[in-house]
């Protein structure tokens, strides 16, 4: 099991979970308007600790072709593990959307 942490109060996900769908199912306020494919950056997350050294190619991808390589993280393409303590960037409380988007698929897509 994984141990998250939001805004100091922690949770428990299965190890190998996407980040992106842990935060969800918690019911913490977080945007994927894209659904989970690394294209939208609304899912993007802060770590204060925990955060993984390696990147999914797809996340590193975009996150270098948006300027944004080492600014955050995209929760979609990051697996739970360890203990890993975020800051959520994005929230459907702060936009005037209607929703956060289409809810990930449970597996990263290939
Ligand atoms: S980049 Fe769109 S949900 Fe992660």
């Amino acid at each position: 099991m994984a141990t998250i942490i939001v805004n100091g109060k922690s949770f428990t996900a299965p190890d190998g979970k996407r980040l992106i769908l842990a935060l969800v199912d918690e019911g913490i306020d977080i945007l994927h308007r894209c659904g989970g494919n690394a294209r939208c950056t609304t899912c993007r997350v802060t770590f204060n600790s925990g955060e993984p050294q390696s990147y999914h190619p797809r996340e590193q991808a975009k996150l270098e072709s948006s300027g944004n390589l080492g600014k955050f993280r995209l929760s979609c393409h990051i697996l739970c593990e360890g203990t890993m303590d975020v800051n959520v960037l994005q929230s459907l409380a702060s936009t005037g959307l209607p929703d956060p988007g289409p809810l990930p698929a449970a597996e990263i897509p290939v």
